[in-house]
């Protein structure tokens, strides 16, 4: 068998370090992507002493000359990329009331968390191809069909936003075979969720290696969280 890789953004810690930990355990091949060089070169060796097998790239997803960049070094080294795990993300307005929000923290929080995973796809895309997955990683916060969330309304927002580009991509894919989901993690002990929240990094991890690894690219346009579907 051909070994799989996987493209994970934002995962030189938290939950993108940790799902590069669990897939690399279970033989594939990590690109393992990070903004910052020297943070992406410890989090490197962390890996390559747990006998990962990766590649390391520089990407920031908030910039699609970073993106493009990123793709022309990558499409020199590999012919394809099975997962590609939309998985960077910022919380800049926790305690924000949404009249108060600055331009600054609206426009980065959006283009983060979702107009920049959106350019990921369009530009990895030649890599894609039937069969290959997309998973984007959203929030219970983005959820709208039961209420929306007030609390962090910039972040929740754009997790909206995430989940709406996950339904259009799975739309736009379908005729190739691709399979692009959304899905939360829960309140996860991350440098984002904070020493208090419920959950390991490890069960935050748990749904994203799931869908990653086990879950048919068949199964498309969907929203999970702890391995079952969830409303929008
Ligand atoms: N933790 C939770 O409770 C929770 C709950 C629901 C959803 N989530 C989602 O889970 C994902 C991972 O969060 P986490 O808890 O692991 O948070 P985290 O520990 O703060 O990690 C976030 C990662 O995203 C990276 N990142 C931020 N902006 C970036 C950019 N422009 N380009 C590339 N990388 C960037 C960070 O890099 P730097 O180190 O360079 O900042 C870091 O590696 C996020 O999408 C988050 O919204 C988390």
């Amino acid at each position: 068998m051909t070994t799989k890789t996987v493209l994970i953004t934002g995962a030189n810690k938290g939950i993108g370090f940790e799902t590069a930990l669990q897939l690399g355990k279970l033989g594939y091949h990590i690109i393992l992507s990070a903004r910052d060089e020297s943070k992406l070169e410890i989090a490197v060796d962390l890996l390559k002493t747990q006998g990962i097998n990766l590649t390391s790239l520089q990407m920031d997803v908030s910039d699609l000359e970073s993106i493009k960049s990123a793709f022309q070094e990558i499409s020199t080294k590999f012919d394809k990329i099975d997962v590609i795990i939309n998985n960077a993300g910022i919380l800049l307005d926790r305690d924000g009331e949404f009249l108060d929000i600055s331009s600054q923290t609206f426009e980065k929080t959006l283009q983060t968390n979702a107009i920049g995973p959106f350019y990921i796809v369009q530009t990895f895309l030649p890599l894609l191809q039937k069969g290959n997955k997309i998973i984007n990683v959203s929030s219970d916060g983005g959820q709208i069909l039961n209420g929306i969330s007030t609390w962090a309304p910039a972040y929740c927002i754009s997790k909206t936003t995430l989940n709406t580009i996950t339904l259009q991509l799975a739309s736009a894919l379908k005729i190739k075979g691709i399979s692009v989901n959304a899905m939360s993690p829960g309140w996860v002990r991350s440098d984002m969720g904070g020493v208090s929240a419920s959950r390991t990094l490890s069960e935050g991890a748990d749904t994203i290696v799931w869908l990653a690894d086990e879950v048919s690219s068949n199964i498309t346009g969907k929203f999970f969280k702890d391995k079952k579907e969830m409303h929008w």
